[in-house]
C-alpha cells in the first residue's frame, strides 16, 4: 500500500471515530453515568476484542480489567463460542419458550443442573441478573402462598445491608446500597435487614475472629423473630460484589444455610456475579457445601457473549407450582427473549470450555499470582484494604489509613484512578472508592502482571501525587 493511501485510510478512520463520538454524546444515555460529565470528556468507544484485550475505534488497546462488566470468562473472540453462535445462527436466532421449547435451551438446562450444587433440578430462564433475582423473589413468595393457609403470612424477605441484586424494583427492594437505591425508596417494598458480614467496617464494631461471627448471631435473631412472616433470605454468597467486593468470613454462608433450614425460610443465593468460576470454584456455594433453595445466575453464563440468565430451584419448590389449570398455581412470569437459542448455544459452548480448557484448575495458579501482585498494594499510603476472592478483587482507597476515613464522593477518587489506568492501557471501573479488578479467567500471567502494575501505579499517582 502506498503511503498516500495509508494516510487516507488513517484520516478516514479518524473521521469515522470523531463522528461516532459525536453521535454517542448526542443520543446514547449510558447506565450508572452522570451524563453531564460524559458530554465534556473524551470517551473510549470499543470496536473489537481478542482474548483479554479490547481495541477502540482509534486503534488503542487495553486490558479488559473488569471482564466487560464481570461477564467475560474465556476471552473475547473465543473460537469455540464464536463457532457455536454462528452454527446456531444458521438454524434459528430466536423462538419463544412460551408454549414452545428450543434445542439449546433444553440442552443447557441439563448442563446447568449437572454443574450446579446437588439438589437443584429445575431451570427458569430470563435474560439478565436483575430478572433472575426478581424471579427468585416471586418464586419464593408464591411458593408459600400456595403451600397452605398456615403459610400465607410468609410474604416478606430478609436481605443484607450493602446487598446488590440488580435494578428492577423487586431486586432494588432487597438491595442495600444507599447510593444507588435511596432515591427509589418510595417505590419499594420493605424487608427485614441484617448487617453485612463486612469485617473491615464491622457494623457491630467487632473484629474477626474474636467476634465469633456475631453478625451471624444477629441474623439468627432476625430470622427467629420474623420467620413466620418471611418467605426467603436473599444473599450474595461469599462476596457482596457491587458493595465493593465485601468478603464474608469463612463459615458465614454455611451458617446462613443452617439458619434458613432451622427457621423454614427459603435461601436464595444470588450467584450472578460469583458464578462460573469467579471465586475459584464453579459456584461460590460449593466452597461451603451449600445448596440454596433457589439460585440466580447470569453474567458469566454465556462466557460474556450474550444476555442470558437462569433461576434454578429444587424439585420440592417446583412441585409447589403444579396443579389443575384452574387452580392458577402457574408462575406468571416470562420475558420475550427467555431462553434465547443464540444465548443458550453460547452458554453451552462456554460450559464445555470449562472442561476442555480445564479453566478452574488453570485458574488456581493465576489466583495465587494475583494475590502475590496485590501484596504490595497494602503498602500504599491510601489503600485501606485489599480484598480478594479468586478473581474478584476490591482495593478500598481511604483518605486516612489509621482512621479508615473515606474519600468524599466529590473527590471522585475512584474515577480519577480508572482514568489514569485507561491512559496506561487498562480498562477498569470503580465502585465508589473501591477499585475493582476482575479480569477474564483466561487472562495470561503476563497480562495479569501488567494489569496489577498499571492499577498499582495509577492508585499511587492519583492518591499520592495530588
Ligand atoms: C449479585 C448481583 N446480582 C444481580 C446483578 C444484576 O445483574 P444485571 O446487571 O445483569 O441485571 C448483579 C450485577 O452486577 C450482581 O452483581
Amino acid at each position: 500500500m502506498s503511503s498516500v493511501s495509508t494516510k487516507q485510510g488513517a484520516n478516514r478512520r479518524k473521521a469515522i471515530a470523531r463522528k461516532l463520538e459525536k453521535l454517542d454524546k448526542k443520543h446514547v444515555w449510558h447506565p450508572f453515568t452522570q451524563m453531564s460529565d460524559w458530554g465534556n470528556e473524551e470517551q473510549t468507544i470499543i470496536e473489537s476484542g481478542s482474548g483479554s484485550v479490547l481495541t477502540d475505534i482509534n486503534g488503542n488497546t487495553f486490558i479488559d480489567g473488569v471482564s466487560s462488566l464481570w461477564v467475560n470468562v474465556h476471552g473475547h473472540r473465543k473460537k469455540e463460542i464464536d463457532g457455536a453462535v454462528a452454527a446456531q445462527l444458521k438454524k434459528i436466532a430466536h423462538s419463544t419458550l412460551l408454549g414452545l421449547s428450543n434445542v439449546p435451551a433444553v440442552l443447557l438446562a441439563e448442563k446447568l443442573i449437572q454443574i450446579a450444587p446437588a439438589g437443584l433440578s429445575r431451570v427458569f430462564y430470563s435474560d439478565n441478573g436483575s430478572t433472575a433475582a426478581e424471579i427468585a423473589l416471586k418464586m419464593a413468595f408464591q411458593y408459600w402462598q400456595q403451600k397452605g393457609p398456615e403459610y400465607r403470612s410468609k410474604t416478606g424477605f430478609i436481605s443484607l445491608k450493602e446487598a446488590y441484586h440488580g435494578d428492577t424494583l423487586g431486586s432494588v427492594s432487597v438491595g442495600g446500597i444507599d447510593l444507588f437505591h435511596e432515591v427509589y425508596k418510595p417505590l419499594l417494598f420493605d424487608t427485614y435487614t441484617i448487617d453485612s458480614p463486612h469485617c473491615y467496617r464491622c457494623a457491630l464494631g467487632k473484629s474477626y475472629p474474636d467476634c465469633r461471627m456475631a453478625c451471624a448471631d444477629q441474623a439468627e435473631e432476625v430470622m427467629g423473630k420474623h420467620c413466620d412472616e418471611t418467605a426467603a433470605l436473599i444473599m450474595e454468597p461469599l462476596v457482596q460484589g457491587a458493595a465493593g467486593m465485601l468478603m464474608s468470613p469463612p463459615g458465614y454462608l454455611r451458617r446462613m444455610r443452617e439458619l434458613c433450614t432451622k427457621y423454614h425460610i427459603l435461601m436464595i443465593a444470588d450467584e450472578v456475579a460469583t458464578g462460573f468460576g469467579r471465586t475459584g470454584t464453579m459456584f461460590a456455594c460449593e466452597q461451603e457445601g451449600v445448596t440454596p433453595d433457589i439460585m440466580a445466575v447470569a453474567k458469566g453464563i454465556t462466557g460474556g457473549y450474550l444476555p442470558l440468565a437462569a433461576t434454578l430451584t429444587t424439585e420440592d419448590l417446583y412441585r409447589g407450582f403444579l396443579g389443575e389449570y384452574r387452580e392458577l398455581r402457574t408462575l406468571f412470569h416470562g420475558h420475550t427473549y427467555t431462553g434465547n437459542p443464540l444465548a443458550c448455544a453460547a452458554a453451552l459452548a462456554s460450559i464445555d470450555l470449562f472442561k476442555k480448557d480445564k479453566t478452574i484448575a488453570r485458574l488456581q495458579p493465576k489466583i495465587a499470582l494475583l494475590s502475590k501482585q496485590l501484596k504490595r498494594f497494602e503498602g500504599l499510603k491510601h489503600v485501606g484494604e485489599v480484598r480478594q476472592k479468586g478473581f474478584m478483587v476490591g482495593v478500598e482507597l481511604v483518605r486516612q489509613k489509621e482512621t479508615k476515613e473515606s474519600y468524599p464522593v466529590e473527590d471522585k477518587i475512584g474515577i480519577r484512578v480508572i482514568k489514569e489506568a485507561r491512559n496506561q492501557g487498562l480498562i477498569i471501573r470503580p465502585l465508589g472508592n473501591v477499585i475493582i479488578l476482575m479480569p477474564p479467567l483466561s487472562i495470561t500471567a503476563a497480562q495479569l502482571k501488567r494489569l496489577a502494575n498499571i492499577a498499582y501505579e495509577s492508585i499511587k499517582k492519583v492518591t499520592e501525587d495530588s
